[in-house]
């Protein structure tokens, strides 16, 4: 890393909450929010626990209180919030039973980030941000993933209203928006998949420049296709 990105880069002193750190961009959010000097608490299931790890089910109470009891004992209130813990599954409705599999999808992407926000939010910072993973599919779906693509639709709604109703306390409201990222998610499928480091990264320089929308790599190009050629993007992104 050069000295001019570590400058630019200084999250000392910060408090950083990222659900979903064992893996993929979570662990990488995790290590670079680390090296950035920040004091950092992630949560997932499979978590070794530590006073910077708390194993939970983002999905279930328990696993959201035990997640309130951890932010609790940190040092001091969260500045960074990142809702970043999330699943996706092939479901195809016109050839098989979905049931629960369905609901527990939009337990983790999208009722636990939405129930974790409120009861954390007596917990942040003024002049905090509260961060939303989404995905291109958010504003185009993929055919193979239905429930996936609503969940992270009813993500960025919910975001985007939230950033009006807590700008008053000075709270920023931030979608993170990845392209094709090779991690355990994506396994086995999709090409030009670009690393979690990299997500990671840029994530700390939006943060950093107080950038509302971080679209990352490819990610930038497909929102501008999204307002100017929308069927195109609509195309595209429903064979992917
Ligand atoms: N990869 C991509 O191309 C891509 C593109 C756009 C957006 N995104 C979004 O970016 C985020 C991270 O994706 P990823 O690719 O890094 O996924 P990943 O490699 O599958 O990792 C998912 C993380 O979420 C945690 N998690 C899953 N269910 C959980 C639960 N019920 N409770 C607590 N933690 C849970 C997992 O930990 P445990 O298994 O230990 O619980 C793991 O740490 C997701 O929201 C995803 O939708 C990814």
């Amino acid at each position: 890393m050069t000295r001019m990105t570590r400058l630019t880069q200084d999250f000392s002193g910060k408090r950083v909450f990222v659900t979903g750190g064992t893996q993929g961009i979570g662990a990488a959010l995790v290590a670079a929010f680390t090296d950035a000097g920040a004091e950092v608490l992630t949560c997932g299931r499979t978590v070794t626990p530590s006073p910077f790890a708390v194993a939970a089910d983002i999905a279930t109470d328990e696993g959201r209180a035990a997640i309130i009891s951890a932010v609790a004992r940190l040092s001091g209130p969260l500045d960074i919030l990142i809702h970043n813990a999330g699943t996706q599954q092939a479901l195809d409705y016109a050839n098989g039973t979905i049931g629960e599999a369905a609901d527990q999808e939009i337990a983790v992407n999208l009722v636990a980030p939405i129930r974790l926000t409120e009861t954390l939010l007596p917990y942040m910072v003024r002049g905090g941000a509260i961060c939303f993973l989404t995905s291109v599919l958010a504003y185009k779906p993929k055919t193979s993933a239905p429930v996936y693509c609503a969940s992270k639709a009813g993500l960025r709604s919910f975001a985007l209203a939230l950033r009006q109703q807590l700008a008053p306390q000075e709270l920023r409201v931030v979608e993170i928006v990845p392209p094709l990222v090779a991690t355990a998610m994506t396994g086995g499928r999709g090409r030009g998949k670009i690393s979690p480091e990299r997500v990671a990264r840029a994530v700390l320089t939006g943060l950093t420049a107080g950038t509302d929308r971080i679209a990352i790599g490819k990610a930038g190009p497909a929102l501008f296709l999204d307002r100017w050629a929308p069927r195109l993007l609509s195309r595209m992104m429903a064979r992917q």
